[in-house]
């Protein structure tokens, strides 16, 4: 049943105000007590630190604000935020990473997805050549789950080899260190190009006063032992003595504009405001994630007035239409464009079109953005033999090795291997943002309950106990909220399988963002492997 634009409108309004109400679970972590204690140890909440870190009056962009709730850890079920912030900010007009500890969760300790969500950040960086500013505030690994985040690759370690790796590309990174720094995570300080400490609120040493007597006997205070004055008087270790938090924070800006202006790697042209106001999304988009949409509409309202130009519009019409290709504008840069359109499946035309359009773009290097909204490729016997097996493996690859930046926003369902043909995650894009329609699974969950009906089913013959039709409803009804909450952007946030779930009044600030910050690279030449056609 098709809904009006009023109906569609109402509701994501009503998803996007629960989606700030479980973002400012992340900024409020521990409550007004919380910050108290904060500001009696001198100490401002780490958002805070960052506002005034990054140029006045311009956007903080937070990636993964929604990370970590609903974990289920050992002794912890949200860790808010992932207990840490990340995201990009201009400090002296260069676009920068910043991570910061959020000391307000568990002293800031390292779940594992705290550990992802800084690897996260750090491969961003690295990727897109970016500076970054740690501001670290950590009691370390979260002990009680130290199998999951000290010895594996991606785990403790990594960020300190990302952090090596980067500054042998010459990329700079900066600690401002504004609290404790103890063990493997005391490494945040010493391999930073430069590092900032605080008097009487940084500390860091490999081990803690507690270890130090029980491993020696010496006693020792913290600040005797790694203060701000040991390591920038007596050890070397760090570069600069700040008094407060507001001069450590003027000191790395001040580090930070010796650096070269960046430069974006493509051709950029005057901007203009989209044709549509971007609420007309709101409107477009059915509240129905299995209704087909206008996916012409929708980049109506993300790109520049009068820039959107189709390709092969006229292409197996019904079959090629359900993928949109497209050169626009975004503020005034050009963007290939694959756009989910209509049901979305993706049939065999749909996909040779996207493909040709992957590598023509690649050719041009221009960068491009995957609109998803697929349920998957064309499936039945007609479309075997057609070879959408082939023709979806050719998407793939081009996917998978085109060299131009690459950005997948999900407006929509995004399951099986329409998620790799459209660049998910595997496909490491440069930027992955979900929305709140989003759908993110193998299958949706109507024909998961299906599948797995068909197999109960078999197994309850075989031990003589059919399912009865009450059965069978229920455990279809199971297996369906069971999909359908796993596929939900709040599960995939936490998890972070996005980088962050904009509203759709957002989508354009996000991606000319996300565009601008993956071209400050050059782009190389294109490299494609063996295609069958
Ligand atoms: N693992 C698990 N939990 C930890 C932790 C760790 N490494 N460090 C701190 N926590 C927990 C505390 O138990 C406390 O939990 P609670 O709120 O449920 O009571 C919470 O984090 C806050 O810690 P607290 O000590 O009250 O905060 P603080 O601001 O007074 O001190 C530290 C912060 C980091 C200086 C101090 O907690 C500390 O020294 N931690 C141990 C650091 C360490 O030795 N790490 C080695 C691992 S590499």
């Amino acid at each position: 049943m098709s809904t009006t634009a009023e109906e569609n409108r109402a509701y994501w309004l009503a998803e996007e105000e629960k989606l700030d109400a479980r973002a400012a679970m992340a900024r409020d972590a521990g409550g007004p007590k919380a910050v108290e204690r904060l500001a009696r140890q001198g100490k401002k909440p780490v958002r805070d630190i960052i506002a005034k870190l990054i140029d006045t009056g311009t956007e903080f962009f937070e990636l993964s604000r929604i990370a970590g709730f609903g974990m289920n850890y050992p002794e912890v079920e949200d860790v808010p935020g992932g207990g840490l912030v990340t995201g990009i900010g201009k400090i002296h007009g260069n676009w920068t990473m910043i991570v910061g500890n959020d000391p307000r969760v568990k002293a800031g300790t390292y779940f594992p997805i705290t550990l992802k969500k800084h690897m996260r950040a750090q491969a961003i960086a690295e990727r897109c050549g970016l500076n970054s500013v740690y501001i670290a505030d950590s009691g370390g690994a979260f002990l009680p789950m130290q199998a999951d985040v000290f010895p594996d690759d991606q785990q403790f370690g990594s960020m300190f080899y990302n952090m090596a790796r980067m500054s042998a590309m010459g990329l700079k990174q900066i600690t401002l260190s504004t609290g404790g720094n103890t063990a493997g995570g005391a490494y945040i300080v010493f391999m930073a190009c430069q590092s900032v400490m605080i008097d009487k609120l940084a500390y860091s040493f490999l081990g803690g006063p507690p270890l130090v007597k029980a491993a020696t006997g010496e006693t020792v205070t913290a600040e005797d032992l790694g203060g701000a004055k040991v390591h920038t008087g007596i050890s070397g270790g760090a570069d600069h003595f700040c008094a407060n938090q507001d001069d450590a924070v003027a000191r790395v800006r001040d580090i930070l504009s010796m650096e070269a202006p960046q430069t974006l790697h493509l051709q950029r042209f005057p901007e203009a405001e989209p044709e549509l106001p971007p609420e007309s999304i709101y409107e477009a988009l059915p509240l129905n994630t299995a209704q087909g949409i206008n996916a012409r509409r929708v980049l109506r309202a993300i790109c520049d007035a009068g820039s959107l130009m189709e390709t092969k519009r006229e292409y197996a019409r019904g079959r090629g239409d359900n993928i949109v290709t497209a050169k626009m504008r975004i503020k005034g840069m050009p963007i290939g464009v694959i756009a989910s359109n209509a049901t979305g499946i993706i049939f065999v035309e749909a996909a040779r079109k996207a493909t040709e359009w992957i590598i023509r773009c690649s050719q041009e290097k221009i960068p491009l953005l995957f609109l998803q909204n697929s349920p998957g490729y064309m499936v039945g016997s007609a479309s075997e033999h057609a070879g959408i097996g082939k023709y979806g493996s050719d998407m793939v690859r081009a996917v998978a090795c085109a060299q131009v930046p690459r950005i997948q926003l999900v407006i929509g369902p995004d399951n099986g291997a329409a998620n790799y043909g459209m660049c998910g995650r595997s496909y490491r894009p440069h930027f992955l943002f979900h929305t709140m329609r989003a759908r993110t699974s193998v299958m949706s969950g109507r024909a998961a309950a299906e599948v797995l009906l068909s197999i109960e089913e078999r197994k309850r013959l075989d031990s003589d106990a059919p399912m009865s039709e009450a059965d069978k409803q229920a455990f279809r009804q199971s297996m369906m909220e069971k999909y359908d909450g796993e596929a939900h952007p709040f599960t995939s946030g936490s998890r972070l399988l996005s980088d962050r779930v904009v509203k759709f009044s957002e989508i354009r600030e996000w991606l000319a963002m996300a565009f601008e910050v993956s071209l400050l690279k050059p782009i190389g030449p294109p490299a494609f492997g063996n295609l069958r056609f």
